[in-house]
């Protein structure tokens, strides 16, 4: 018999997707508050979860029935609602960007290091079954050396989409497209193809009025020797993801779904047909499993009560936003920024201008 989690969702935007999330993992948690400074927006979600409302991250910490503290709030709260939650001892989930800066982020590490709770950041696009195949081909040394990978966040975003008063400004976005959007792609590279030694980057605002980026290029280059380019826009005809990798041994295709690239269908095709039949039945047991949020929080709660590994660390957190500062860095100053980058970086405080 599992330990119920109890959680409070803080922020009833994306809290209604994670809020679906817990309500598919009944055995694993119970979802007892729901908290945001706007009661009407909340209501649906107190609703089906049979949750209380509260209407502040204070009065969430207040309550002595919550393990889990999900920070679903804009990103400018993200630090505070963190280390808040810490210092109470809680768990905490927190959505993207976990943080707008390095140090920020380091802050954040030294209190969970201290604290009785621990902090998840939310990556849930590495939960997908295609990418997940792909990860075990790796594993099994069938796909060979990495030689190249592009990646795709095409996506569409017009002024409505910036109505929110707290889009598209730096102060409270804490920075535009490579921060909010293509932070998942790259999370996934990441996760892939392992730490990132070079960034070169060049981002454009071409596509809105909006004081942040809308349009990047990146050439990044992985530790592991791998060349990789990285496209970004707001201004694509529809919304669309795309990873593509070259391997000694074959080449992989990621879904085009725009919110989960790593789901199924990917194409893995062999570099010599002969061997395609390998590569199909090192596949053919691949398990069905859950995924987006409702694997990554199922994942979670064998960590947070069995102890096992975390499925996305604050070491991910921190990667995502090592390669955000080396963007910045290397759009200001027109060079490739070397990483990993540490306190001694002028991006190290923050990007934010
Ligand atoms: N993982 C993903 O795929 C994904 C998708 C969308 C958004 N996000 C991230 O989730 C976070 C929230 O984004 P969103 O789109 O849900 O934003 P949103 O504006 O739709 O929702 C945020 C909610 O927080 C509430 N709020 C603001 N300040 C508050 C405070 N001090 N106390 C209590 N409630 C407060 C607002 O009333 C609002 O309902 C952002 O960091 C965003 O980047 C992640």
């Amino acid at each position: 018999m599992s330990t119920t989690l109890r959680v409070a969702i803080v922020g009833a935007g994306i809290g209604a997707e994670h809020l679906k999330a817990y309500l598919a993992l009944p055995d694993l948690y119970r979802v007892v508050s729901i908290a945001d400074l706007d009661r009407q927006r909340a209501a649906p979600l107190v609703a089906a979860a049979g949750a209380d409302y509260d209407d502040s991250l204070q009065a969430v910490l207040a309550r002595e029935d919550v393990d889990v503290v999900d920070i679903c709030l804009p990103p400018q709260l993200h630090k505070e609602a963190v280390l808040g939650a810490l210092a109470c001892g809680r768990h905490v989930i927190c959505e993207k960007p976990l943080t707008g800066s390095l140090a920020q982020c380091d802050e954040i590490m030294a209190a969970a290091a201290a604290s009785t709770g621990q902090v998840m950041p939310v990556f849930q696009y590495r939960f997908g079954q295609g990418l997940g195949q792909l990860r075990r081909l790796i594993d099994t040394g069938l796909a060979g050396r990495p030689f190249v990978a592009t990646v795709e966040t095409h996506w569409n975003r017009d002024a409505n989409y910036y109505a929110v008063p707290w889009r598209g400004r730096w102060d409270t976005e804490l920075g535009g497209a490579i921060v909010g959007h293509a932070i998942h792609a790259h999370d996934l590279l990441v996760h892939t193809l392992g730490p990132i030694v070079a960034v070169q980057a060049q981002l454009a605002t071409r596509v809105n009025q909006i004081d942040v980026e809308d349009c990047a290029a990146f050439i990044i280059g992985m530790g592991n020797g791998a060349l990789v380019t990285s496209s970004v826009t707001l201004g694509s005809a529809r919304d669309q993801s795309r990873l593509r990798f070259c391997f000694e041994n074959l080449s992989a295709q990621s879904s085009l779904d725009p919110y989960n690239p790593g789901t199924s269908p990917w194409t893995f095709q062999a570099r010599d047909p002969f061997e395609q039949s390998r590569i199909d039945s090192a596949l053919a047991d691949y398990p069905a499993h859950q995924e987006g949020f409702a694997r990554q929080f199922e994942l979670a709660h064998a960590a947070l009560t069995e102890g096992t590994p975390l499925p996305v660390t604050l070491a991910d957190a921190r990667a995502s936003l090592e390669l955000i500062t080396a963007a910045y860095s290397s759009h200001a100053t027109g060079e490739r920024v070397r990483l990993p980058l540490n306190a001694d970086h002028p991006g190290y405080a923050g990007w934010v201008p």
